[in-house]
């Protein structure tokens, strides 16, 4: 493998779940793909100096620092990397971006509009400067989807009639669950929707080309008071077994939409969708054929090709495992399947080859205001008794 020597150094704020993920990809992606600058997993933040120094040394970064503003005030980090809670993307990502860094940032861009159109300016006078963000919609690197897009894209579906979008969890149907932050809306801005419906609203946006031009929401909160949080947090966190707190979120949301292309759609997230793990299930139904993505079988693409002779009509399985199927080709000979990690390393390789290149990457932060400004017509529109609602235009 021919990578160059020039360094792109990476600080990253958070070492949880997405932390973890994302070191994974930071590590692993020099190794995989040809890149013309090498990752330098420079310096990780957290603001427990034991805990930080102990995830450095078991994800692999080089130093740890406790203050995410030392890590933007440091002149060796070229990329700063945000894993934390949506109530600090805003404020680190502006920072960072100030100091002419790099910025990956998390889904959903911020907790409220009005933070992510403050992002956007920031990134738009970075841009000036030769300065890159990226909003961390991964999925759309899941190469099944990124072939779905190309598909839709090359026109094998024809007009696009419907979108059926799900994405599904049961992690929080134990009443006894703590109030994690993310069931608090000033740490996450919203639950469900935010948190996975964030994803598949960003999902389908890409694969059609078309953005959410309307929608009638439903919101519900089942259960509206759990236990205060013990010390761990995340998914796995435990309760502190005393009072009991607000939940300000909601556990579940279903909407309709109407999409600028004249589709129509559905779209259901929920954590309380008992003995659904992570089920993010995403069918588009065309005038020429149907495309059936589910992550669970991630390797896998459900096609239907209207124009086959009747006699041959059905949906085919496309193992997406083929060097011309979109990044495969650095990984594994055909069959050898890949996991939900490696959506992260394609993530990491885009974002470092855009910055080599001195081009935009995808999501940008205006995608991901796209996204957040859906996120707002639902809340607006739930809280109105389902009332339609236009979505916001981008440059409002
Ligand atoms: N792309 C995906 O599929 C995906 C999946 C899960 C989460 N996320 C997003 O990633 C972000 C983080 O979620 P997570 O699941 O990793 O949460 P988490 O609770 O597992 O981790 C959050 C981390 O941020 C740290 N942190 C919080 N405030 C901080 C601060 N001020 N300074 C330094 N560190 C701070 C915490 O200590 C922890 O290490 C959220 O925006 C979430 O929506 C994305």
């Amino acid at each position: 493998m021919s990578t160059s020597d020039r360094q792109l150094r990476v600080g990253m704020v958070g070492y949880a779940f997405m932390g973890a993920a994302h070191s994974q990809a930071w590590r692993t992606v020099n190794r995989v793909f040809d890149l013309p600058l090498r990752v330098r997993m420079a310096a990780v933040c957290g603001r427990d100096q034991e805990k930080v120094a102990a995830a450095a040394a078991r994800l692999g970064w080089d130093d740890h620092v406790t203050d995410w503003r030392e890590l933007i005030a440091r002149d060796d980090i070229d990329v700063i990397d945000v894993c934390t809670p949506g109530d600090s993307h805003a404020e680190i990502a502006i920072a960072a971006l100030a100091a002419g860094k790099h910025v990956l940032c998390e889904k959903p861009l911020a907790n409220t509009v009005a933070e992510a159109r403050a992002m956007v300016a920031a990134a738009d006078a970075a841009r000036a400067q030769g300065v890159r963000t990226i909003c961390g919609f991964n999925y759309r690197r899941v190469p099944a989807v990124t072939l779905m897009r190309q598909m839709v894209e090359a026109g094998r579906l024809g007009t696009i009639r419907h979108v059926r979008a799900v994405y599904l969890q049961d992690w929080i149907i134990d009443p006894e669950f703590p109030l994690v932050w993310r069931l608090q809306r000033e740490r996450a801005g919203s639950g469900a929707l935010g948190d996975i419906g964030a994803h598949i609203i960003d999902l389908t946006q890409y694969v059609t080309g078309q953005r959410i031009a309307g929608v009638s929401a439903v919101t519900e909160t089942f259960i509206s008071e759990r236990p205060l949080p013990g010390e761990a947090s995340g998914l796995a966190a435990s309760s502190s077994g005393g009072a009991l707190g607000k939940v300000t979120v909601d556990d579940a949301a279903i909407f309709t939409a109407r999409l600028s292309g004249g589709a129509i759609a559905t779209y259901e997230a929920s954590r309380f969708a008992t003995g659904r793990k992570n089920a993010l299930r995403v069918e588009i139904n065309g005038s020429r054929g149907s495309l059936v993505f589910d992550l669970e079988r991630l390797n896998e693409l459900e096609f239907y090709d209207n124009d086959r002779p009747g006699a041959e009509q059905g949906f085919t399985r496309i193992l997406v495992t083929e060097p011309e199927h979109p990044y495969l080709s650095a990984w594994w000979p055909p069959g050898h399947i890949i996991g939900y990690e490696h959506s992260f390393t394609h993530q990491m390789r885009d974002f470092v080859q855009a910055i080599a290149d001195g081009t935009d990457p995808a999501p940008s932060f205006t995608d991901a205001l796209g996204v957040q400004l859906v996120l707002d017509a639902v809340q607006r529109s739930a809280d109105a008794g389902s009332t339609w609602t236009p979505v916001d235009p981008l440059g409002a």
